[in-house]
């Protein structure tokens, strides 16, 4: 839960499916901020379509159709 002490090196691809269902709303938007921060720039994040809603990052562009929930990040 505190991906931010998570021993991980800057990632090119996330990929979080089918976890998100565990946490309360906010709680979301605080691991996906998280998540976000792990990523280079001009990696991926990938989620399950509408396991998330309106989730915004402001590194983050939405990539994709409608039926995929992605985002790259810019900086
Ligand atoms: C339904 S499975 C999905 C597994 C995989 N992501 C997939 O789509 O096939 C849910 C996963 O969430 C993980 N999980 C649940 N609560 C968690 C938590 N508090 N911290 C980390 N992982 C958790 C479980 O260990 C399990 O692997």
């Amino acid at each position: 839960m505190d991906v931010a002490r998570a021993p991980l090196k800057k990632l090119d691809l996330i990929y979080c499916q089918n976890v998100l269902i565990y946490f309360a709303r906010d709680r979301r938007k605080q691991l996906l901020s998280a998540l976000a921060d792990l990523l280079k720039p001009g990696g991926m994040l990938v989620l399950g379509a509408g396991e998330v809603i309106g989730f915004t990052h402001p590194s983050l562009t939405r990539i994709g159709n409608r039926q995929t929930l992605a985002f790259r990040r810019s900086g």
